[in-house]
């Protein structure tokens, strides 16, 4: 009982504090918490939890080495933090909120789901269920777990509070790489090319699941979204040395420029309906084309090539204890063949957080922090 009092004045002093901006450390905090859903550029650990050979999981070397202090492993699909550490970061915290199974076995879910967030990110997800099925958490169970860890919460700190504190706090959520990877491998398999009406139906099914997700969500109490769209998935090392010429995919990158284009309009639609509903869409799409067209003006030396990897743009084996590592990390956009450098990430973070404006649709993350929905 002591306990429950203690967890509610905390919850409220969080909450008061986000607003006053009156926390004692060097960081300030934005929002009282956040909860992280999406894949491998915002996971933090859960697959590490997940039985089965083929589930991704970033548990070697060379993953990790530039984390300070250990340069060990952590599950960051990356050579140190990753984008939601990054964006984490900017709303003032450490770094991102723990993952969900990490919490679930030291038995922390309570306080941290309260006290700062949790991460229900997994490598390999999709929008569909469907996407790499069996190997992680799909999103529509990522929004399942969040609604059991909200039952948790409340039967802690009562339903009042918990409805308050998620009202602040933000939700960043990324995916649908995954899903435009396994679409294009099917296609490949097949030995076609996708005709409009499977684009159409591909489409179709994506918005009404993310909609669906992003809606649950809102439900659960979610009010303020962060939102990353699908990058150039053409242009990743692995798509690329696919190509003799080492170039892009074209057909792959147009793809997801149409998928974006409709995210955009589904979030501004979602806006109109669901009262209180907040949002910044990142645009991961544009502000990487524009760092692939002037590379080195941003201080990389590579942005078609993993770092850390083997063969041919460092494409042709995974990053694993006996991989090359490039000369200069910060240097690399890509870190492994899929994923970016931690630099790139905090870029990425940046560009989210604090602009150019041109980077987020209608708001910044730091603009939607602030709103008061
Ligand atoms: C779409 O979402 C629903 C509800 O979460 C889920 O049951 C269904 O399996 C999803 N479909 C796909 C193809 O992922
Ligand atoms: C696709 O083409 C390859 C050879 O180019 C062939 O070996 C394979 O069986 C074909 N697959 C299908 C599903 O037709
Ligand atoms: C390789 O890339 C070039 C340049 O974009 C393109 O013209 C060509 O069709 C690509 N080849 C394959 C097999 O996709």
């Amino acid at each position: 009982m002591g306990y429950e009092v203690t967890m509610k004045a905390l919850v409220l002093s969080l909450v008061v504090g986000a607003v006053a901006g009156i926390r004692p450390s060097k960081l300030v905090r934005q929002v009282p918490a956040i909860y992280v859903f999406g894949d491998s550029t915002l996971e933090v650990g859960n697959n590490n939890y997940l039985p089965g050979e083929g589930v991704p999981r970033a548990d070697k070397p060379y993953y990790g080495v530039d984390l300070p202090g250990s340069g060990k492993p952590t599950g960051r699909f990356s050579n140190g933090y990753n984008t939601a550490d990054f964006v984490a970061k900017r709303l003032g915290f450490d770094n991102s909120p723990l993952a969900y199974f990490v919490l679930k076995a030291h038995n922390k879910l309570i306080p941290s789901s309260i006290t700062r967030g949790v991460s229900y990110a997994s490598a390999g997800a999709g929008i569909l269920d469907s996407t790499n099925a069996g190997k992680n958490i799909p999103l529509s169970q990522q929004v399942r777990l969040f609604e059991s860890t909200k039952a948790e919460m409340e039967a802690k700190v009562g339903p009042r509070a918990v409805s308050e504190l998620l009202r602040r706090s933000f939700f960043l959520v990324g995916a649908g790489s995954n899903d435009f990877f396994a679409f294009a491998t099917a296609q490949a398999e097949h030995n076609k090319t996708a005709t409009q009406s499977d684009v159409a139906a591909f489409y179709g099914s994506l918005l009404s699941n993310y909609s669906a997700a992003i809606t649950e969500l809102y439900k659960l109490g979610a009010r303020k979204f962060g939102i990353i769209n699908v990058g150039p998935v053409g242009c990743v090392p692995r798509v690329r040395v696919l190509n003799v010429t080492g170039a892009c995919a074209d057909g792959m990158n147009q793809l997801a420029a149409g998928f974006d284009a409709a995210l955009k309009s589904l979030l501004a639609g979602l806006a109109r309906k669901l009262p209180g509903f907040a949002y910044s869409l990142a645009d991961s799409l544009g502000l990487t084309q524009d760092t692939f067209a002037n590379p080195l003006a941003l201080g990389f030396v590579s942005s078609d090539s993993a770092c850390c990897g083997s063969g041919r743009l460092g494409a042709q084996g995974e990053c694993t204890p006996t991989a090359t590592l490039c000369p200069d990390r910060d240097r690399y956009i890509f870190w492994d063949s899929v994923h970016p450098s931690q630099r790139s990430a905090m870029l990425g973070a940046k560009a989210y957080y604090d602009g150019p404006p041109r980077y987020t649709t209608p708001i910044t993350f730091k603009q939607l922090a602030a709103a008061t929905p």
